[in-house]
Protein backbone atom coordinates (compact mmCIF):
# COMPACT_ATOMS: atom_id res chain seq x y z
CA UNK A 1 0.00 0.00 0.00
CA UNK A 2 2.81 2.63 1.45
CA UNK A 3 6.70 2.00 1.02
CA UNK A 4 8.24 2.35 4.98
CA UNK A 5 9.62 5.10 3.82
CA UNK A 6 6.38 6.76 3.80
CA UNK A 7 4.16 7.91 6.30
CA UNK A 8 0.80 8.77 5.61
CA UNK A 9 -2.20 10.79 7.63
CA UNK A 10 -5.47 11.00 7.76
CA UNK A 11 -7.91 13.67 9.68
CA UNK A 12 -11.59 13.46 9.36
CA UNK A 13 -14.49 14.94 11.27
CA UNK A 14 -17.45 12.08 11.58
CA UNK A 15 -20.38 14.37 12.66
CA UNK A 16 -22.07 11.87 14.12
CA UNK A 17 -23.50 10.81 16.54
CA UNK A 18 -18.69 0.04 19.61
CA UNK A 19 -13.29 -8.20 20.56
CA UNK A 20 -11.21 -6.61 20.97
CA UNK A 21 -9.47 -5.54 24.34
CA UNK A 22 -10.71 -2.70 26.25
CA UNK A 23 -8.49 -1.32 28.22
CA UNK A 24 -8.67 2.01 30.19
CA UNK A 25 -5.48 3.83 30.51
CA UNK A 26 -3.58 5.31 33.77
CA UNK A 27 -2.30 8.36 33.93
CA UNK A 28 1.54 8.51 34.28
CA UNK A 29 3.72 7.73 37.70
CA UNK A 30 3.86 11.00 39.31
CA UNK A 31 6.49 10.29 41.20
CA UNK A 32 9.15 9.87 38.22
CA UNK A 33 7.31 11.76 35.57
CA UNK A 34 8.84 15.51 34.65
CA UNK A 35 6.40 18.25 36.09
CA UNK A 36 2.94 17.98 35.15
CA UNK A 37 1.18 21.04 33.14
CA UNK A 38 -0.83 22.99 34.67
CA UNK A 39 -2.95 23.37 31.70
CA UNK A 40 -4.16 20.38 31.04
CA UNK A 41 -5.76 17.77 33.12
CA UNK A 42 -5.41 13.84 32.71
CA UNK A 43 -8.41 11.71 32.64
CA UNK A 44 -9.38 8.08 33.39
CA UNK A 45 -12.29 8.20 30.79
CA UNK A 46 -9.63 7.20 27.67
CA UNK A 47 -10.18 3.98 26.43
CA UNK A 48 -7.20 2.08 24.40
CA UNK A 49 -8.75 -0.79 22.17
CA UNK A 50 -5.80 -2.81 20.18
CA UNK A 51 -6.52 -5.63 17.55
CA UNK A 52 -3.67 -8.24 16.23
CA UNK A 53 -3.15 -8.66 12.43
CA UNK A 54 -6.20 -9.26 10.61
CA UNK A 55 -4.58 -11.98 8.78
CA UNK A 56 -3.18 -14.45 11.74
CA UNK A 57 -6.06 -13.74 13.37
CA UNK A 58 -7.69 -16.73 13.15
CA UNK A 59 -11.73 -15.97 13.92
CA UNK A 60 -10.97 -13.01 11.61
CA UNK A 61 -13.65 -12.45 9.00
CA UNK A 62 -11.96 -12.28 5.45
CA UNK A 63 -14.49 -9.85 4.48
CA UNK A 64 -14.85 -6.38 5.39
CA UNK A 65 -16.35 -4.95 8.79
CA UNK A 66 -20.06 -5.81 9.00
CA UNK A 67 -22.07 -2.73 8.01
CA UNK A 68 -23.25 -0.72 10.40
CA UNK A 69 -27.24 -0.80 11.43
CA UNK A 70 -28.63 1.28 14.31
CA UNK A 71 -27.98 5.00 13.61
CA UNK A 72 -31.14 6.05 13.28
CA UNK A 73 -31.03 9.38 14.55
CA UNK A 74 -27.97 10.10 14.31
CA UNK A 75 -26.30 12.53 11.97
CA UNK A 76 -27.25 12.02 8.59
CA UNK A 77 -28.67 8.63 9.90
CA UNK A 78 -24.83 7.49 10.51
CA UNK A 79 -23.95 7.61 6.41
CA UNK A 80 -20.96 9.42 7.40
CA UNK A 81 -19.49 6.12 9.24
CA UNK A 82 -19.76 3.73 6.24
CA UNK A 83 -18.20 6.43 4.06
CA UNK A 84 -15.49 7.30 6.59
CA UNK A 85 -14.80 3.43 6.77
CA UNK A 86 -14.39 3.39 3.17
CA UNK A 87 -12.36 6.38 2.73
CA UNK A 88 -10.01 5.06 5.41
CA UNK A 89 -9.78 1.19 3.68
CA UNK A 90 -8.94 2.82 0.46
CA UNK A 91 -6.62 5.35 1.45
CA UNK A 92 -4.74 3.50 3.68
CA UNK A 93 -2.63 5.54 6.47
CA UNK A 94 -0.41 4.91 8.68
CA UNK A 95 -2.47 7.21 11.43
CA UNK A 96 -6.23 8.61 11.26
CA UNK A 97 -7.47 10.91 13.73
CA UNK A 98 -11.27 11.45 13.81
CA UNK A 99 -13.68 13.82 15.88
CA UNK A 100 -17.57 14.16 17.01
CA UNK A 101 -17.12 10.39 16.81
CA UNK A 102 -19.56 7.73 19.03
CA UNK A 103 -16.70 5.30 20.78
CA UNK A 104 -18.83 2.46 19.24
CA UNK A 105 -18.25 3.75 15.67
CA UNK A 106 -14.47 3.50 16.21
CA UNK A 107 -13.92 0.15 17.72
CA UNK A 108 -16.62 -1.23 15.09
CA UNK A 109 -16.13 0.31 12.31
CA UNK A 110 -13.20 2.59 11.92
CA UNK A 111 -10.42 0.94 13.38
CA UNK A 112 -11.67 -2.45 11.34
CA UNK A 113 -11.77 -0.67 8.08
CA UNK A 114 -7.70 0.45 8.82
CA UNK A 115 -7.12 -2.87 10.09
CA UNK A 116 -8.69 -4.48 6.62
CA UNK A 117 -6.34 -2.47 5.05
CA UNK A 118 -3.26 -3.31 6.66
CA UNK A 119 -3.96 -6.62 7.33
CA UNK A 120 -0.16 -7.85 8.39
CA UNK A 121 -0.26 -5.28 10.99
CA UNK A 122 -1.55 -4.63 14.39
CA UNK A 123 -4.12 -1.79 14.20
CA UNK A 124 -5.06 0.40 18.03
CA UNK A 125 -7.34 2.96 18.25
CA UNK A 126 -7.23 5.97 21.52
CA UNK A 127 -11.15 7.22 22.16
CA UNK A 128 -11.41 10.78 24.74
CA UNK A 129 -14.40 11.17 24.96
CA UNK A 130 -15.69 15.63 25.63
CA UNK A 131 -17.02 16.13 28.91
CA UNK A 132 -19.93 17.85 30.74
CA UNK A 133 -18.82 21.00 31.88
CA UNK A 134 -21.37 21.17 34.78
CA UNK A 135 -20.71 17.65 36.08
CA UNK A 136 -17.34 16.91 34.56
CA UNK A 137 -18.72 13.09 32.89
CA UNK A 138 -18.37 11.81 29.87
CA UNK A 139 -20.15 13.03 26.85
CA UNK A 140 -22.82 10.84 25.66
CA UNK A 141 -23.86 10.65 22.11
CA UNK A 142 -27.56 10.56 21.21
CA UNK A 143 -29.67 8.47 22.94
CA UNK A 144 -27.10 8.14 26.15
CA UNK A 145 -25.92 4.94 24.96
CA UNK A 146 -22.30 5.41 23.73
CA UNK A 147 -19.42 8.10 24.81
CA UNK A 148 -18.95 11.10 22.57
CA UNK A 149 -15.43 12.17 21.68
CA UNK A 150 -12.50 12.23 19.66
CA UNK A 151 -10.09 9.12 18.58
CA UNK A 152 -6.93 8.83 17.13
CA UNK A 153 -6.42 5.46 15.29
CA UNK A 154 -2.84 3.66 13.87
CA UNK A 155 -1.48 1.01 12.66
CA UNK A 156 2.21 -0.52 13.40
CA UNK A 157 3.83 -3.27 11.75
CA UNK A 158 3.74 -6.28 13.29
CA UNK A 159 7.43 -6.80 13.37
CA UNK A 160 7.63 -3.67 15.42
CA UNK A 161 4.50 -3.59 17.45
CA UNK A 162 5.65 -3.28 21.04
CA UNK A 163 1.92 -2.13 22.50
CA UNK A 164 0.32 1.13 22.87
CA UNK A 165 0.23 3.40 26.11
CA UNK A 166 -3.02 5.69 26.00
CA UNK A 167 -3.31 9.03 27.39
CA UNK A 168 -6.68 11.55 27.41
CA UNK A 169 -7.47 14.99 29.03
CA UNK A 170 -8.62 18.22 29.07
CA UNK A 171 -7.97 21.61 28.88
CA UNK A 172 -7.65 24.03 31.47
CA UNK A 173 -8.96 26.70 29.59
CA UNK A 174 -12.78 25.67 28.39
CA UNK A 175 -14.95 28.23 26.47
CA UNK A 176 -17.75 30.08 29.21
CA UNK A 177 -20.71 29.49 26.99
CA UNK A 178 -20.20 26.08 26.42
CA UNK A 179 -21.58 23.10 28.45
CA UNK A 180 -18.93 20.37 26.63
CA UNK A 181 -15.46 20.27 27.93
CA UNK A 182 -12.74 19.93 25.03
CA UNK A 183 -10.30 16.97 25.45
CA UNK A 184 -7.42 15.34 23.55
CA UNK A 185 -6.50 11.72 22.98
CA UNK A 186 -2.72 10.75 22.52
CA UNK A 187 -0.94 7.61 21.76
CA UNK A 188 2.16 6.14 22.45
CA UNK A 189 2.90 3.31 20.04
CA UNK A 190 5.98 2.18 21.53
CA UNK A 191 9.01 2.27 19.52
CA UNK A 192 7.24 3.72 16.28
CA UNK A 193 5.15 6.84 16.64
CA UNK A 194 3.12 9.55 18.91
CA UNK A 195 0.05 10.44 17.51
CA UNK A 196 -2.88 12.28 19.33
CA UNK A 197 -6.12 13.96 18.81
CA UNK A 198 -8.06 17.16 19.67
CA UNK A 199 -11.07 18.99 18.70
CA UNK A 200 -10.68 22.88 20.43
CA UNK A 201 -13.36 25.24 21.54
CA UNK A 202 -15.96 26.44 18.13
CA UNK A 203 -15.87 29.77 20.47
CA UNK A 204 -14.19 32.22 21.17
CA UNK A 205 -10.81 31.11 18.57
CA UNK A 206 -9.13 32.68 21.85
CA UNK A 207 -9.68 29.79 23.87
CA UNK A 208 -9.25 27.67 21.22
CA UNK A 209 -5.96 29.08 20.69
CA UNK A 210 -5.34 28.74 24.60
CA UNK A 211 -6.52 24.70 24.26
CA UNK A 212 -4.20 24.20 21.28
CA UNK A 213 -0.77 26.18 22.82
CA UNK A 214 -1.68 23.78 26.33
CA UNK A 215 -1.67 20.48 23.64
CA UNK A 216 1.19 21.62 21.44
CA UNK A 217 3.26 23.40 24.19
CA UNK A 218 2.70 21.42 27.24
CA UNK A 219 0.94 17.84 26.15
CA UNK A 220 2.52 16.84 23.73
CA UNK A 221 6.04 17.53 25.30
CA UNK A 222 5.12 16.24 28.71
CA UNK A 223 3.68 12.81 27.69
CA UNK A 224 6.39 11.87 25.09
CA UNK A 225 8.72 12.47 28.59
CA UNK A 226 6.41 10.44 30.35
CA UNK A 227 6.39 7.36 27.74
CA UNK A 228 9.50 7.70 26.54
CA UNK A 229 8.39 9.23 23.20
CA UNK A 230 10.89 9.37 20.22
CA UNK A 231 10.33 10.12 16.29
CA UNK A 232 7.45 10.43 14.64
CA UNK A 233 5.27 12.68 16.40
CA UNK A 234 1.92 14.06 14.70
CA UNK A 235 -1.10 15.91 16.13
CA UNK A 236 -4.58 16.37 14.19
CA UNK A 237 -7.71 17.67 14.56
CA UNK A 238 -10.41 19.91 14.26
CA UNK A 239 -8.61 22.99 16.00
CA UNK A 240 -11.61 25.79 15.31
CA UNK A 241 -8.71 27.82 14.11
CA UNK A 242 -7.50 29.10 10.75
CA UNK A 243 -4.36 30.25 8.73
CA UNK A 244 -4.26 34.11 8.86
CA UNK A 245 -1.20 35.16 9.31
CA UNK A 246 -2.48 38.31 10.57
CA UNK A 247 -4.81 37.41 13.50
CA UNK A 248 -3.97 37.22 16.87
CA UNK A 249 -5.68 33.26 16.45
CA UNK A 250 -3.75 32.58 13.51
CA UNK A 251 -3.33 28.76 14.08
CA UNK A 252 0.53 29.41 13.65
CA UNK A 253 0.88 30.75 17.04
CA UNK A 254 0.30 27.39 18.81
CA UNK A 255 3.03 25.16 16.11
CA UNK A 256 6.67 24.92 18.02
CA UNK A 257 9.90 25.30 16.77
CA UNK A 258 10.63 21.72 15.15
CA UNK A 259 7.27 21.40 13.57
CA UNK A 260 5.27 22.14 10.66
CA UNK A 261 1.67 22.57 9.73
CA UNK A 262 -0.78 22.01 6.93
CA UNK A 263 -4.53 22.38 7.11
CA UNK A 264 -7.42 22.10 4.75
CA UNK A 265 -7.78 26.17 4.17
CA UNK A 266 -10.14 25.72 7.10
CA UNK A 267 -9.92 24.64 10.71
CA UNK A 268 -8.79 21.12 10.22
CA UNK A 269 -4.86 20.62 10.91
CA UNK A 270 -2.33 18.41 10.93
CA UNK A 271 0.85 19.09 12.82
CA UNK A 272 4.24 17.37 12.54
CA UNK A 273 7.23 17.01 13.79
CA UNK A 274 10.26 17.45 11.62
CA UNK A 275 11.21 13.92 11.68
CA UNK A 276 8.66 13.88 9.28
CA UNK A 277 8.74 15.48 6.12
CA UNK A 278 5.71 16.60 4.40
CA UNK A 279 5.07 15.88 0.95
CA UNK A 280 2.03 16.20 -0.26
CA UNK A 281 -1.39 16.64 1.01
CA UNK A 282 -5.03 15.62 -0.30
CA UNK A 283 -8.59 16.20 0.58
CA UNK A 284 -12.13 15.66 -0.85
CA UNK A 285 -15.33 15.93 -0.10
CA UNK A 286 -17.94 13.92 2.18
CA UNK A 287 -21.36 13.52 1.47
CA UNK A 288 -22.38 13.14 4.94
CA UNK A 289 -20.10 15.17 7.02
CA UNK A 290 -19.54 18.63 7.50
CA UNK A 291 -15.66 19.03 6.87
CA UNK A 292 -13.94 17.49 4.13
CA UNK A 293 -11.20 14.75 4.61
CA UNK A 294 -7.60 15.61 4.54
CA UNK A 295 -4.95 13.56 3.75
CA UNK A 296 -1.41 14.03 4.02
CA UNK A 297 1.69 12.13 3.03
CA UNK A 298 5.66 12.27 4.21
CA UNK A 299 8.81 10.88 3.92
CA UNK A 300 10.90 9.91 7.13
CA UNK A 301 13.78 11.82 7.22
C1 LIG B 1 -24.09 15.41 33.43
O1 LIG B 1 -24.65 16.52 32.77
C2 LIG B 1 -25.30 16.23 31.54
C3 LIG B 1 -25.68 17.51 30.86
O2 LIG B 1 -26.36 18.34 31.70
C4 LIG B 1 -26.47 15.32 31.81
O3 LIG B 1 -27.15 15.03 30.61
C5 LIG B 1 -25.95 14.03 32.42
O4 LIG B 1 -27.03 13.17 32.75
C6 LIG B 1 -25.15 14.35 33.68
N1 LIG B 1 -24.50 13.12 34.13
C7 LIG B 1 -24.47 12.76 35.40
C8 LIG B 1 -23.76 11.46 35.73
O5 LIG B 1 -24.95 13.43 36.28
Amino acid sequence: MYSNTFWSFFQVALLCLSLLSLVTARPPDESTAPTKPSTIQLRSEVVKTTLPPARAAAAAPATPPPPPSGFAGCYKDGKSIPEGSARIYTTGPNLVTVNEICLNDVTKHLQPALAEAWPDDYTYSVFMPALYKGNDTAYRCRGFKDFYGSAVIGRVAAAKWKGVTAYGGKYATQAAASNEARTFACAEAEGDHFGCVTHLAATPSETALAQCKALMFDAVPYLKAVSGAAGKTVVGGDFNLKYDKGSSTNVQLCVPNGYTRKGDGDVQHIIAMNSLVFQDTDHGGMMYTDHPWFSADFTVR
